[in-house]
């Protein structure tokens, strides 16, 4: 049975955001934010992501990728893809997107995140803190993704050797109204990277 946490209270830190900001390199102020990328498997989010994460660290702005892949083979890696996995997969790296944010660095989560419910609970864990989020839907086409294959999961969803795959037989909620819609098609990463970069270097001049 499931243990849950009781008698615990918030314990509450002794820096202000602006202080860890501050000490965070040459640019002025906090600059914590979440960008959320959402889109099938191939539509290009850890492509996007990476190449915006070396964009504003060559720029002197902290930033960390938190990917699908990856955050699977750790934190996560006791959870599939069911509908409630995937929940909780989502809720999980919200969490830990918003430590990053609230310590001043730029996460850029990169997650299927299929379903619309999901990511507007990732968007409320930040609004309940203060911090901005941005959700960029990578709109890329099914049989463009599935041309890429580049991992070849389609071929397998296709025959039957992986189950439940976004696409092929579990659904993609398209967000209906994401903060910036990204085309893949006819572009190149750097491109496509450049229409996301603007958002987290905007937040630049309102500090
Ligand atoms: S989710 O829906 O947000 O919980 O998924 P995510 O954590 O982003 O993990 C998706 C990556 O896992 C691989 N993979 C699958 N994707 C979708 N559906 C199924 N059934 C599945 N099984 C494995 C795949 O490499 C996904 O990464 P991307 O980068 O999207 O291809
Ligand atoms: P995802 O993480 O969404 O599954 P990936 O980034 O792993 O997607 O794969 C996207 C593939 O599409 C890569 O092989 C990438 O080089 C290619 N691609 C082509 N054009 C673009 C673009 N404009 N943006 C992102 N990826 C692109
Ligand atoms: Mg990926």
């Amino acid at each position: 049975t499931l243990q849950v946490a009781t008698n615990v209270t918030e314990q509450k830190h002794h820096v202000s955001r602006d202080k860890r900001g501050q000490i965070l390199g040459n640019l002025r102020g906090f600059r914590g934010c979440t960008v959320w990328f959402t889109g099938l498997s191939g539509a290009g989010k850890t492509s996007i992501a990476f190449e915006l994460e070396a964009f504003l660290v060559s720029r002197g702005i902290p930033a960390y990728g938190l990917d699908g892949d990856n955050v699977r083979r750790g934190l996560n890696k006791n959870l599939g893809f069911s509908k409630e996995d995937r929940e909780e997969n989502i809720r999980r790296v919200a969490e830990v997107a918003k430590l990053f944010a609230d310590s001043g660095v730029v996460s850029l989560c990169s997650f299927v995140s299929p379903f619309a419910e999901d990511r507007e609970m990732a968007q409320n864990i930040h609004k309940d803190s203060d911090l901005p989020f941005f959700e960029v839907f990578v709109d890329t086409p099914l049989n463009v993704c599935e041309q890429r294959d580049v991992k070849g999961l389609y071929k397998k969803a296709r025959q039957g050797s992986i189950k439940g795959f976004t696409g092929v037989d579990q659904e993609y909620e398209k967000p209906e109204t994401p903060d910036l819609v990204v085309k893949t098609v006819d572009c190149t990463v750097e491109e496509s990277m450049l229409q996301v970069g603007i958002i987290p270097t905007a937040l630049r001049s309102s500090d």
